[in-house]
C-alpha cells in the first residue's frame, strides 16, 4: 500500500452509481487528505447518501474507480474496507435497539482480536463520549436521539478507522445536541482521523470544515474551501435559506 501522505487518502475519480438503470452518481470527482473534515451537502436525492454507500462497499458502483491510499478499493467487500480502516456511521444511525450501550460498541471490534487495544479503544470513546460512558448498561433503543448518534460515532471508531464516513449526524436532533455532535467530529478529527461528512445543515457543516463539495443529481456542481462556500451567494441561496 502506498503511504505517500501528500496523495490523498481517498480519491473518487469518475465515480458513478446507479439503481437498476437509473444513475443516481454520474461520474463524480472527489479528493480527501490525511487529517481534514470535509463536507458533502446538497439537496434530497443529490446522491450524498449512495456516495458514502460505495465507499464502504455496501453498493456496487457502475464506473469509475475509488481509490484508497493509492489502492483500488472498490473491488473489494465491504468487510475488507472495514478492516483497511473505512466505517460508516449510516444515516439513522443503525443501533441495535435491543442491544445495551456497551454491546452496540463492541460490535464495532468484531472483526478485530487484539482485545487489550480493543479496551484502549473502548477507554477512548468513553473520554471523548462521557454520556456515554453513564449509560453503559442501557438498552440502546431507550436513548434519546443524540446519545444514540453518539453511541453509532463511538460505535464506529471501535473499528479504529483511518476514514470516518458521517452520513447526517445532526438529522432530528436540537441545535444543542447537533453543537454538541459536531464538537465530537471535531475531537475524532484531531484524533487523526480523515473524516468525511455528509450534511443538511450546511451552515454548521461548512463552519467546521476545511473543504466542501456541493452535490446536485448525482454530480458535484462546486468545490472549496467551507469559509469560500460559506459566502458562495449560489450556496447561500441554495442552501442557506437565503434569497438570492
Ligand atoms: N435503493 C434504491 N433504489 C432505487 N433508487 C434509489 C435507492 N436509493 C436511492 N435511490 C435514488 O438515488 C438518488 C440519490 O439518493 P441518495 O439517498 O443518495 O440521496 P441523498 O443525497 O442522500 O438524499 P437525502 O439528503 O434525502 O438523504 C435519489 O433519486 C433516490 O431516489
Ligand atoms: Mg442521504
Amino acid at each position: 500500500m502506498h503511504t505517500n501522505p501528500s496523495s490523498p487518502l481517498l480519491q473518487l475519480a469518475g465515480l458513478k452509481v446507479a439503481y437498476g438503470g437509473i444513475q443516481a452518481v454520474k461520474g463524480i470527482d472527489l479528493e480527501l487528505y490525511r487529517g481534514e473534515l470535509v463536507s458533502l451537502i446538497g439537496a434530497n436525492g443529490a446522491g450524498k447518501t449512495t456516495t458514502l454507500n460505495a465507499i464502504a462497499g455496501s453498493l456496487r458502483i457502475a464506473g469509475g474507480e475509488i481509490l484508497y491510499a493509492g489502492e483500488k478499493i472498490h473491488v473489494f467487500p465491504a468487510h475488507k474496507r472495514l478492516r483497511r480502516g473505512i466505517a460508516l456511521v449510516p444515516e439513522g444511525r443503525g443501533i441495535f435497539t435491543r442491544l445495551t450501550v456497551e454491546e452496540n460498541l463492541r460490535m464495532g471490534a468484531y472483526s478485530r482480536n487484539d482485545k487489550a487495544a480493543i479496551e484502549q479503544d473502548m477507554e477512548r470513546v468513553y473520554t471523548m463520549l462521557p454520556r456515554v460512558k453513564e449509560r453503559l448498561h442501557q438498552t440502546a433503543g431507550t436513548l434519546s436521539g443524540g446519545e444514540q448518534q453518539m453511541v453509532a460515532i463511538g460505535r464506529a471508531l471501535l473499528s479504529r478507522p483511518k476514514l470516518l464516513l458521517l452520513d447526517e449526524p445532526s438529522m432530528g436532533l436540537a441545535p444543542l445536541v447537533v453543537e454538541k455532535i459536531f464538537e465530537v467530529v471535531q475531537s475524532v478529527v484531531k484524533e487523526g482521523v480523515t473524516v468525511l461528512l455528509v450534511e443538511q445543515n450546511a451552515n454548521l457543516a461548512l463552519e467546521f470544515s476545511q473543504r466542501a463539495y456541493v452535490m446536485e443529481s448525482g454530480k458535484i456542481t462546486l468545490t472549496g474551501s467551507g469559509a469560500e462556500l460559506l459566502t458562495n451567494p449560489k450556496v447561500r441561496a441554495a442552501y442557506l435559506g437565503e434569497a438570492a
